[in-house]
């Protein structure tokens, strides 16, 4: 009698206490815990890194900034470390390293970074456990095992400042970093116009072109890139084991740039010739806005918001696979 008693009551605690945690909902719990987040990793958004003479903000300042000032309502809890600034300190990795370890697993997380090779930077080498369900929004190119949203790698803001089209195909890049782009010298050289990564006037002569060859560096993609997008020059982005390119679940990059993979860089000229350069260009100019901050940022928040059609919902809970488009 009396255990049976016991049983019945604490039956009815547990249901009670299962509906208040249910009518609270994830979403209190998880505006609470985000609070939290941000108070704890507070020593890890350290100040801007500098880097290629430019101060920042880089793409992770910049969001958190516009994350705290919109206070969107996500259904993910954001991890405001500012990753690659404190990379470039050389001594935050082990802190960086606690928070994702005491990550609560009853939240779903998402987090800005910018570095190369996502987590699995030498000087990063940061692992989540395996029980987060964990997205990461990354410039700098793939992060196995996590599950991974390609963005671009952004630096400053360039404006076009007018210039014509006077070059037809231009590269500027020290051919060093990379072997691939010591093989696009040795075989065009004598074909496109090839200038050295110290050109004072890369702008005006990016911006002069009307395609201008991006190649991989040390990364899967680069500034460059990007910047050249800014400008309303095609690039001809050559790639080599991860084609790493922003936004294709919108927009189909073959609109607007050359897409190359490394083995094929002797069909480059064929590409060049068959290029339709008038509707390139109009395509840029329906898209150049979506390589900017702002767009980056509000397309990372669009994934989580609560309430919308997020595109988290519209791929039916993101795979791998759909997060990174037909790469
Ligand atoms: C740039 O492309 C346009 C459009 O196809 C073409 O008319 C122009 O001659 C090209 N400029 C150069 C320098 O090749
Ligand atoms: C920023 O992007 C959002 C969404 O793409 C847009 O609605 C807004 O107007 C943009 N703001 C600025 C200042 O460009």
């Amino acid at each position: 009698m009396q255990g049976k008693n016991f049983f019945a009551i604490s039956g009815t605690v547990a249901v009670f206490l299962f509906a208040m945690s249910s009518a609270t909902g994830t979403g209190d719990d998880l505006a609470t815990y985000q609070e939290e987040l941000v108070s704890q990793t507070a020593s890890l958004r350290p100040g801007w890194h500098s880097y290629a003479g430019y101060n920042g903000p880089w793409l992770e300042n910049a969001f958190f900034q516009e994350w705290s000032k919109l206070k969107p309502r996500l259904t993910r809890v954001y991890i405001p470390v500012a990753w690659t600034d404190c990379m470039h300190t050389n001594r935050l990795k082990a802190a960086m390293q606690e928070v994702l370890t005491d990550l609560k697993p009853q939240f779903k997380y998402f987090t800005v970074l910018q570095a190369d090779l996502g987590f699995n930077h030498d000087q990063l080498s940061l692992t989540v456990p395996s029980n987060i369900d964990f997205i990461l929004f990354s410039s700098g190119g793939d992060s196995p095992p996590l599950k991974t949203v390609p963005v671009p790698l952004l630096k400053e803001e360039l404006k076009p400042a007018g210039f014509g089209k006077t070059i037809s195909v231009s590269f500027q890049a020290s051919v060093h970093t990379h072997p691939i782009r010591q093989a696009i010298h040795d075989q065009f050289n004598d074909v496109y116009l090839f200038l050295g990564g110290e050109c004072n006037n890369w702008k005006l002569i990016s911006e002069s072109s009307n395609i201008s060859f991006c190649p991989r560096g040390f990364g899967t993609t680069s500034f460059r890139m990007f910047e050249t997008l800014q400008l309303g020059t095609i690039p001809l982005y050559v790639w080599q084991h991860e084609k790493w390119l922003p936004f294709q679940e919108i927009i189909d990059w073959n609109e607007f740039a050359v897409v190359v993979e490394a083995e094929d860089i002797p069909t480059i000229p064929a590409r060049l010739a068959q290029a339709d350069i008038p509707s390139m260009m109009a395509a840029l100019k329906r898209y150049h806005h979506m390589f900017t901050y702002n767009y980056t940022i509000h397309y990372i928040m669009e994934h989580f918001l609560e309430g919308t059609p997020a595109i988290e919902k519209q791929h039916g809970g993101i795979s791998r696979h759909s997060l990174h488009g037909n790469v």
